[in-house]
């Protein structure tokens, strides 16, 4: 007999609807406010990275890529994190390019969670790390930060290990919490996974963004990590091209293979003339290395424009995110009072519940601050305006 019902999804993501990142990006486009929810920059990129991708282009480098990235660029990263971290990975074996890093994440959980595997994961937490989990059939282990200086309590960590404990996800510079990982953090997290099964992925996209003369601490400096970690990077967020969607993952040669396989059928590739640019763009350090002190007085500037504010704070450490609480202004939940300052006085930000699974209100709101200086001076002028917004 004919069946004429059709075909119904038994969504393996049932409780994911439209980001928040659309959503307030949505409204501040409606409300015509500034926008500093959405992480990504509205200025423009270096001049000589936008004319390196038009030279590849022009001289035919559209054709697909090798699968795990151009050479070039797979040694410039291997000299990149030499030079950084003092530790090599071999560029054919070990450095794989991706679209974005959002895809090295999702490779990196796919490669090594199955069903039943417990992965920890800290909040808040960005959005993409749960999803991948749970599509790979694996289950997320939470362990709260909470504002405003968002410490780990490693014996807290500890015992949420267990035997089926497969993963823990880490990010440093940390978004939303805007606090980096110290050398001491590392050593307590290679005494909790010594000798274990467990492996590491280390979301470091903001590595080149880290304050006060602070040095990035890289799950590679550290021999105990660097051996179970899955390191990811973004050339998004390091030049201000997160559009470009291009990123990296550094990881021990075996870990590498089982990551490629999914990479493989995920994208196999990503696109070339980016990559020569990219490859090219890295040869000057500077390019690099200048991008804390940029951010940093970009995070000083708008931070100079709250002095008089009645939000307060803990400057960021680093990525291009600020964190304020308004609990002197308001009782408000976070979502409808970011939803209100949008409408009502032109401010677009992020609720930071909406990194913790269960919408955790800690009065905080997350700005991005990579912006041209004078949104970030009528952002300040706007905010400190607000005394009290019943
Ligand atoms: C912590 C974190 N990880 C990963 C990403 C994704 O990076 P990409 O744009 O290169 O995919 C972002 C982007 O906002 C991020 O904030």
């Amino acid at each position: 007999m004919e069946n004429s019902s059709k075909p119904v999804i038994h969504s393996k993501l049932p409780h994911i609807g439209t980001t928040i990142f659309t959503v307030m990006s949505k409204l501040a486009h409606d409300c015509n406010a500034l926008n500093l929810s959405q992480g990504f920059p509205n200025f423009p990129a270096d001049d000589e990275l936008i004319l390196l991708v038009e030279h590849y282009m022009k001289k035919g480098f559209n054709q697909y890529a090798p699968m795990s990235g151009v050479q070039p660029l797979r040694e410039a990263i291997a000299i990149m994190v030499e030079k950084l971290y003092n530790t090599v990975y071999h560029p054919e074996k070990e450095i794989i390019i991706t679209s974005g890093a959002t895809e090295a994440l999702f490779a990196a959980i796919a490669a090594v969670v199955s069903p039943g595997d417990e992965v920890i994961v800290f909040e808040p937490a960005y959005d993409s790390y749960v999803p991948a989990i749970e599509l790979n059939g694996g289950v997320a282990v939470y362990i709260t930060l909470e504002p405003p200086y968002f410490n780990i309590n490693w014996q807290q960590v500890k015992a949420k290990v267990t035997s089926k404990t497969r993963m823990i996800v880490m990010n440093s510079p940390h978004n939303p919490a805007t606090s980096v990982l110290t050398a001491n953090d590392l050593q307590e997290l290679a005494s909790i996974v010594k000798g274990t099964n467990i492996f590491l992925l280390s979301d470091e996209v903001y590595e080149h963004i880290v304050f006060n003369g602070v040095k990035h601490q890289s799950f590679c400096t550290h021999p105990v990590l660097k051996e179970r970690s899955f390191i990811c990077g973004s050339f998004g967020k390091t030049f201000h091209v997160t559009g470009w969607k291009i990123g990296y993952c550094v990881a021990p040669a075996e870990l590498s293979a089982e990551f490629r396989k999914i990479h493989q059928y995920l994208t196999f590739c990503t696109n070339t003339p980016i990559q020569l640019a990219l490859a090219d763009f890295l040869k000057n350090p500077d390019n690099y290395l200048s991008v804390s002190a940029f951010y940093e007085a970009k995070r000083n500037k708008f931070l100079g424009g709250l002095k008089n504010s009645r939000f307060t704070f803990i400057p960021s450490q680093g990525s291009y995110f600020q964190n304020l609480c308004y609990s002197a202004i308001s009782d408000e939940n976070d979502f409808d009072l970011a939803v209100r300052l949008t409408k009502e006085k032109g401010v677009a930000s992020i609720p930071v519940s909406v990194f913790y699974h269960k919408l955790n209100d800690y009065k905080t709101l997350r700005f991005c601050f990579a912006k041209d200086d004078e949104t970030l001076e009528r952002a300040g002028e706007m905010l400190s305006r607000i005394n009290d917004i019943a």
